[in-house]
């Protein structure tokens, strides 16, 4: 049977919880990402995005805490270029309320979610967000969304800020799959939906279109570790011909010299997990995370660059027959056995640890162990319609030719996530998301 709202509100609101249990007391204040608010903002945002759209929204219900609703209204997405230019949010405090006030309020909203089920449902009639619980989806999506920032997030928190639960499984490591190059005929590829396709989707996902695709050759597994580390140690962080002219200036500002989640100590090199430093060696296997300038640069060391949109649809959801799958693997829900998603292991994996959810030209992890860096520009489909009520921004603020897509799904990606149309996306000069890339070249 199907599970109820309020089951799914339930499984979304523990999901939460047991990610900010991780945190110790001092930790809400922490602000790791210094272009991101603190722990204690997203704990108020979650409720208050909740209400803004359910109770003040589809229902027009009286607030009981005005205040709170917009102070936690909106989070930021500052423009990395110039940090004085933010979209359009709150003010930010001199001091975050009290962290239990912020709780007792969750916890009011939560109650008034779980009891206002029936009355959306009774507006299915008249009010677009009300029919099939889309309202209620939207906001265990953005909840479901906002978990993996904060992973991300408490990936650069100091390690004494958190604490690593029992119930944590060791990091993977072992050999992953041996490098290989496939071929991918050229072809049509579907990208998007239709809104009444996927119940819901978000505005960037509609209207659905067809785009041909030229053949091209992909490597089968996302560049590791490993393999990126040669780059390092051929100098590619100080070659200026390996770089475009912005990715250039900003390597050079912020002095990059490797991925952000590697770190030396006393001369050895060490990946730092979420809770530990893992040797670099047992994690060389695992795909490297990057910003999409490193990407573009390692690839051009290779001779080759990265995938676009359209291509990461033909690799991932072609087929032979000319069909397209609804995921890589077929049509088979996502489960543990496709990819490393869903927080299976809470850490990337040697790549190709999932052969069973390679695609039909047999490329590994398109879907899952980091969202995949695409060179395509983040913009609306032709026919784009920022239809979301009280959201009209949820995209259209980041059509700004900045911003790239990224397909796919991380370890830390809920499964709920996992669908053809779903469409991430990250400034390229953003270097802290879950997110892998691959090389590609001309037939
Ligand atoms: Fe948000």
């Amino acid at each position: 049977m199907a599970e109820t709202v309020i089951e799914r509100l339930n499984n979304v609101w523990a999901r939460t919880d047991r990610i900010f249990d991780l945190l110790v007391p001092e930790g809400y204040l922490a602000q790791p990402i210094a272009l991101r608010h603190p722990f204690i903002f997203y704990v108020g945002h979650l409720p208050a995005f909740a209400w803004n759209h359910v109770g003040a929204g589809v229902l027009g219900q009286p607030s009981f805490n005005a205040a709170f609703d917009e102070l936690f209204s909106r989070g930021i997405d500052p423009d990395v270029d110039d940090p004085t230019h933010c979209h359009a949010h709150p003010d930010v405090p001199d001091t975050w309320p009290a962290l239990a006030d912020v709780l007792a309020y969750r916890d009011r909203v939560r109650a008034a979610l779980r009891e206002s089920v029936e009355a959306v449902s009774a507006r299915a009639g008249d009010e677009l967000m009300a029919r099939d619980g889309r309202v209620f989806t939207m906001i265990i999506e953005h909840e479901l969304m906002h978990q993996e920032t904060l992973l991300y997030m408490m990936q650069r928190l100091d390690f004494d800020l958190k604490v690593r639960p029992a119930w944590l499984p060791p990091v993977p490591s072992g050999p992953g799959r041996r490098p290989a190059v496939v071929h991918v005929p050229a072809g049509l590829a579907t990208l998007g939906a239709g809104l009444a396709e996927l119940g819901f989707g978000w505005d960037n996902e509609s209207p659905s279109r067809q785009v041909s695709v030229p053949g091209f050759r992909v490597d089968e597994t996302p560049v590791t570790n490993g393999q990126f580390l040669a780059f390092v140690e051929d100098r590619g962080y100080e070659r200026r011909e390996l770089w475009t002219g912005d990715d250039w200036s900003w390597a050079r500002d912020e002095r990059l010299v490797s991925p952000a989640a590697w770190t030396e100590q006393r001369g050895r090199r060490f990946h730092r997990g979420l809770f530990e430093l893992v040797p670099f060696e047992r994690t060389a296997d695992w795909p490297v995370y990057v910003s999409l300038a490193e990407a573009r640069a390692y690839a051009r060391w290779r001779g080759g660059r990265i995938l676009t949109e359209p291509e990461f649809h033909r690799a991932a959801f072609g087929d032979p027959s000319g069909a397209e799958r609804p995921y890589p693997w077929g049509a088979a829900a996502p489960a543990d056995r496709h990819g490393n998603f869903d927080l299976r292991c809470w850490s990337p994996a040697p790549v190709g640890s999932s052969p069973e959810g390679a695609s039909a030209w047999g490329v590994h992890d398109l879907v899952g162990n980091g969202w995949e860096w695409t060179d395509t520009p983040f913009a609306g489909f032709p026919g784009f319609e920022a239809w979301i009520p009280g959201y009209a921004g949820y995209s259209a603020d980041f059509f700004d030719g900045k911003h790239f897509v990224l397909k796919g799904a991380s370890w830390a990606t809920a499964a709920e996530l996992v669908r053809r149309s779903f469409r991430n996306w990250y400034q390229a000069h953003y270097p802290y998301v879950f997110a892998k890339f691959r090389c590609v070249r001309p037939e």
